[in-house]
């Protein structure tokens, strides 16, 4: 672990490198007691992470995973888009199990608010998507591209506007009844203007103090170690991944960058993060969708169900071409490959590595027929996993440091 510290250095970003749900958060739990700053930069609630709060599983969307490390800054970034109430009830839940985060909870003032109306235009949005060839992008309606839209509409409502409000004696109930005729005109929504209010308020009320400029959270992070907790996946990108079904914000370490407003130069490492097959839960394309019995199968062993929708999410094998591109995107300086267990059984094992004549051409990798689960040390994994592993950082160029055998905290290759 030592040594891998001192690879990742002072700022280390963990990035998904296929389509979301790669398991980001359990190498953020192993690596967050050696920073002193979590950090998340981009998307808001459409993210999803399994935490286990006083013994109990709870799925938290906003908070990042590492906030559950004592005495942690937590950062929110300027990049994300926020649904107060959903956060509320992040907070609470906290609370309930004796951890107060608000003393250690910064949010950038340039964060922009997701209103419960844009939930339903996102849901607006789907319906007309489905009426036109190319369909339905499968988002979460959690709002998230409606709120982009108006962040970049400059319409948007940003949390260092609350001040003006409850603080500077602004007319908030003017501002949203104009509001109102502005999404009314266009998607023939209407805000519930006293909720929306009410939302606003109680939220204020309690996150009043900790909602910060920039510059004062560029402070907080000056000098210090910080790991960003990248959202969704680098093939979600808006503008790099497979448009139009993408999320609504920049996913890579770049928009992560950009979010929360540090310089590129002060990122000293980025951990890709990759399944040992691939999954993706929405529309578009996925090359090497596993067809029947392979679906069910890494499904069934995966666990492979949205953790904020409960979809069942597609699944299929490694697209080596997709890796690489994803590399590059953001410049991995090394691989944490997760589930690698969910493969044990396989007889072999289908690695895509590109296209020829409309077509997939696979490599069929022999499997290992034994459980890999728990194992901890590299050289304990059967001689087939191993050369799996060795034949991913063959092929993209990126050393795996970090390999998931299961789902416990301790379950974790460290290279
Ligand atoms: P939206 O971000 O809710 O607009 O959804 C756009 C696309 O991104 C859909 O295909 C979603 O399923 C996908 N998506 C958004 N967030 C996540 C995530 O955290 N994990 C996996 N897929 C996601």
């Amino acid at each position: 672990m030592d040594s891998l510290l001192q690879q990742l250095g002072h700022v280390s970003a963990v990035i998904g490198a296929q389509w979301g749900d790669e398991g980001k958060g359990k190498a953020i739990d192993i690596l967050s007691g050696h920073f002193d700053v979590i950090a998340r930069a981009c998307g808001g609630a459409n993210a999803g992470h399994t935490i286990v709060v006083g013994g109990k599983k709870h799925v938290f969307h906003l908070l990042p995973a590492g906030s559950l490390h004592e005495g942690k800054t937590v950062i929110l970034g300027s990049g994300m888009v926020i649904h107060l109430p959903t956060l509320l009830e992040e907070i609470a839940l906290l609370r309930k199990n004796d951890i107060d985060i608000i003393p250690r909870l910064l949010l950038s003032d340039e964060a922009h608010i997701v209103f419960d109306y844009q939930k339903e235009v996102d849901a607006v949005m789907e319906e007309r998507r489905s009426q036109k060839s190319g369909g339905k992008i499968g988002t979460t309606k959690r709002g998230i591209g409606p709120a982009y839209m108006e962040k970049a509409a400059r319409t948007g409502m940003r949390l260092g506007d609350l001040h003006r409000f409850f603080r500077d004696g602004g007319d908030l109930r003017s501002e949203l009844a104009w509001r109102n005729g502005f999404v009314g005109a266009l998607f023939s929504v209407s805000l519930n203007v006293e909720q929306e209010a009410r939302n606003l308020e109680d939220a204020y009320e309690i996150l009043k103090d900790c909602i910060r400029p920039l510059p004062s959270l560029l402070d907080v992070m000056e000098g210090r170690r910080i790991l960003i907790e990248g959202a969704q996946a680098s093939l979600l990108d808006i503008d790099h991944g497979t448009y139009p079904y993408v999320t609504s914000s920049a996913t890579t370490v770049a928009g992560a960058l950009q979010g929360l407003g540090l310089a590129p130069r002060l990122l000293s490492s980025c951990i890709g993060v990759a399944k040992a097959y691939c999954t993706r839960v929405g529309s578009g394309t996925f090359l090497t969708e596993a067809k029947g019995d392979a679906d069910n199968r890494l499904r069934e062993r995966g666990g492979e169900y949205g953790a904020t929708t409960g979809r069942p999410r597609r699944c299929g094998w490694l697209y080596i071409p997709d890796l690489v591109f994803s590399a590059r995107l953001n410049g991995f300086t090394n691989w944490n490959i997760t589930k690698l267990d969910v493969l044990d059984e396989e007889d072999i094992i289908p690695v895509g590595m590109g296209e020829e004549n409309g077509k997939v051409r696979y490599e069929e990798l022999p499997g290992w027929k034994k459980s890999t689960v728990g194992i901890t040390s590299f050289d304990k994994l059967p001689e087939n996993a191993q050369h799996f592993l060795q034949f991913i950082e063959t092929k993209t160029g990126v050393p795996v440091s970090l390999i998931g055998t299961g789902p416990g905290r301790e379950q974790m290759i460290i290279k």
